[in-house]
């Protein structure tokens, strides 16, 4: 018999978001025994939600997947609300096609030094996914370590599709906590990954501090994050146009954002991605076809995903590589590394502890 999510979550390396302190407990529910605290925590779907009361506050609209078609404007609410409509629609049932299946942790290895998401067997330990969404890369990671135990945690009630597609798989847990606060003690994860997630936060510095707390001493951290294009105006200037579009396409709800985005798809195709891979065929124009927004695009459901990101998405913050590296400075890292992957804006930023 597979044990239920819950009974897999090794309660001694949880903190309480709200005091800080090594005093949760998960049976027979899940609370906080510090006396000066008492903090109690939801269960749905064999998940705890692990949030502080302020997170508490900002997610309350949102208390699980089955409160569909809220039309709440606040702006963080909205970035939770989008995202987990999003990936709900992908509740995923066939594992082994997951792991066939090329997601981001792909692109992301091919800028990585070699074993830096497959540690060496017979070792265990703990692995740390911070903002699962789909899933896949998740997967995938429990994959390649099967002797280790992997937490994936999201802020969105998309986690439940998540981890009911997750069963199958004996060293996965998932807990629903945010970035901002994460519900784990000071070192306690030889792996913490997590791609597109802290320049959706009302505070990515906080979050990449938080990850690298929760990091042991020598474990492997790796991150993704938007960048600012500082010198490729040919996607600066759509990208502040769009921001600016922001106050309006935020308050859109799910159904009308996607509406929004199927309805300019083709003219996206039209003028960016086709004379995009037009330009690509040719080798002394493909630099330059490489640098168009959208230059991958081949049917309007491929880009359905970003233009839903760039125009619904309420928080996006970008970094330029020099910001990049001072979060790693901020944190005490002097070793890391910033890359890119093959033909993807944004960077790869990573670093052992
Ligand atoms: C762009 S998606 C990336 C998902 C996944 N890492 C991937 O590569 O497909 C951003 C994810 O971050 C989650 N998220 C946003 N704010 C968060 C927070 N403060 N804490 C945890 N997760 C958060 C969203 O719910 C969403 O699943
Ligand atoms: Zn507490």
């Amino acid at each position: 018999m597979m044990k239920k999510n819950i009974d897999q979550i090794d309660a001694s390396i949880l903190i309480c978001p709200e005091c800080k302190q090594r005093s949760i407990t998960l049976e027979p529910s899940a609370h906080c025994t510090n006396p000066n605290c008492k903090k109690t925590f939801p269960i749905w779907d064999e998940i705890p939600s692990l949030f502080d009361r302020k997170t508490d506050e900002i997610t309350q609209h949102f208390p699980d997947r089955r409160m569909e078609g809220l039309t709440t404007q606040d702006i963080i609410n909205n970035a939770i609300y989008n995202w987990s409509h999003i990936f709900s629609d992908c509740d995923r049932e066939n594992f082994e096609k997951d792991i066939a299946f090329d997601y981001h942790i792909d692109a992301v290895e091919g800028t990585l030094p070699d074993s830096f998401f497959r540690l060496s067997t017979p070792s265990t330990g703990r692995i740390l996914e911070i903002g699962t969404g789909t899933g896949v890369d998740g997967r995938k990671l429990a994959h390649y370590n099967p002797n280790f135990d992997y937490y994936g945690v999201d802020l969105g009630f998309a986690i439940y599709p998540c981890q009911r597609s997750s069963k199958k798989r004996s060293n996965q847990r998932y807990i629903r906590a945010s970035a901002l606060s994460l519900p784990f003690a000071d070192a306690s994860f030889d792996i913490v990954y997590s791609y597109g997630v802290f320049h959706h936060t009302p505070d990515p510095y906080k979050a990449f501090s938080e990850a690298i707390r929760v990091l042991k001493p020598g474990g492997h951290f790796c991150t993704y994050l938007y960048e600012k294009h500082e010198n490729n105006a040919l996607k600066r200037i759509p990208l502040t146009l769009i921001e600016s579009l922001h106050v309006l396409t935020r308050r859109l709800s799910h159904k009308q954002l996607k509406l929004l985005c199927y309805l300019i798809s083709p003219a996206v195709l039209l003028l960016l991605s086709y004379p995009a891979q037009i330009l690509k065929k040719t080798p002394k124009l493909k630099l330059l076809g490489n640098k168009f927004p959208y230059h991958h695009g081949t049917t309007p459901k491929s880009i359905l995903g970003d233009l839903m990101d760039r125009f619904g998405a309420s928080i996006n913050y970008r970094f330029s590589k020099e910001e990049f590296a001072n979060l790693f400075r901020q944190n005490k890292i002097a070793q890391f590394k910033i890359t890119k992957m093959n033909d993807r804006a944004g960077y790869v930023g990573f670093c052992s502890k």
